[in-house]
């Protein structure tokens, strides 16, 4: 079941402006960069090709003077609206992986397109603002700011996308609404349990209302039973059409996931397709 208050992010909602021109990226500032995404999402193109498609994606680090290939070839694509679960052991590339697709970090070689745009080539601008308007992240440690309450926290992103105070406060106050917690925007993190902060860091992620959420072990600080209640919350957002890729090292999470990737060495191991998905817990109860 849904948590009470809960507003669907709808995959259909009009939030790219495809009357645009089309603008290529490489001779483009960071918003003329949004437009040339936004144009590229367009119905037109977006049918034939995925969300992500990585084509021998490498990564490597130098450690000292010894090379460490983090990722090594990676092949993938990932649909709108796909829930992509990534697994692996420790030291295996996910936390890489995780880092590449957000635009947090750049290949070594291969390409990444995100919605047709090769972002593999993105200056550290341009990365910057494909992160704050097209990805949502969700981390093990929530990473809240203590100081400020629930809808501060929340509608961080937006500070950083530039928009108004008031539409900002509204957004936040929606995406609170939108994992249950219309009732504590004005309670700080401290004044929450566990599930409740995740649940704070969830909407943050949703704000921006991003082509993809990725949430880097989202249950690995909480209880099996809160961490359950997680689960169904991305269970509900993967139904109203979100995009979801989630790092876990546990079988059990990852089978919540419809697609199940296994990394090993910087390698794309092999994958599963979850047939009967698990669902969390139907009886727990929001509080
Ligand atoms: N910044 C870095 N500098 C050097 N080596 C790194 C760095 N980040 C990751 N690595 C190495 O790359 C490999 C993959 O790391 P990581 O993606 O964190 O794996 P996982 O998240 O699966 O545990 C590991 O061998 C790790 O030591
Ligand atoms: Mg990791």
């Amino acid at each position: 079941m849904a948590p009470p208050g809960f507003r669907p992010y709808s995959r259909g909602r009009p939030r790219l402006d495809t009357r645009r021109p089309r603008t290529r990226f490489a001779h483009s500032t960071p918003a003329t960069a949004m437009e040339a995404l936004a144009t590229n999402g367009a119905p037109t193109n977006a049918s034939d090709r995925a969300l992500i498609e990585v084509n021998g994606l490498k990564k490597r680090y130098m450690m000292g003077s010894q090379e460490v290939w983090a990722l090594d070839g990676v092949t993938l694509s990932i649909e709108e609206g796909d829930y992509v679960a990534v697994m692996g052991p420790s030291g295996s590339g996910k936390s890489t992986f995780m880092n590449m697709l957000g635009c947090l970090d750049t290949p070594t070689s291969g390409t990444y397109h995100l919605r047709g745009e090769d972002v593999s080539t993105f200056s550290d601008d341009e990365l910057a603002e494909i992160r704050n308007h097209e990805i949502g992240f969700v981390f093990q440690t929530f990473n809240l700011l203590p100081r400020v309450n629930c809808l501060r926290n929340a509608e961080l992103p937006l500070i950083y996308a530039g928009m108004s105070k008031r539409d900002r406060r509204e957004r936040a106050a929606e995406a609170l609404r939108s994992v249950g917690l219309g009732d504590r925007l004005d309670h700080r993190p401290n004044e929450l349990s566990g599930g409740q902060r995740q649940r704070v860091a969830t909407a943050r992620a949703l704000v921006n209302r991003p082509a993809l959420l990725l949430a880097d072990e989202p249950t690995g600080n909480l209880d099996t039973e809160t961490g359950d209640e997680i689960m169904e919350l991305l269970e509900g957002l993967h139904r109203q059409g979100n995009t979801i890729l989630l790092v876990t090292h546990e079988e059990a999470i990852a089978h919540h996931a419809r697609r199940v990737i296994h990394l090993r060495d910087g390698k794309l191991e092999r994958e599963e397709t979850v047939e009967e998905p698990a669902l969390a817990g139907a009886d727990i109860s929001i509080g």
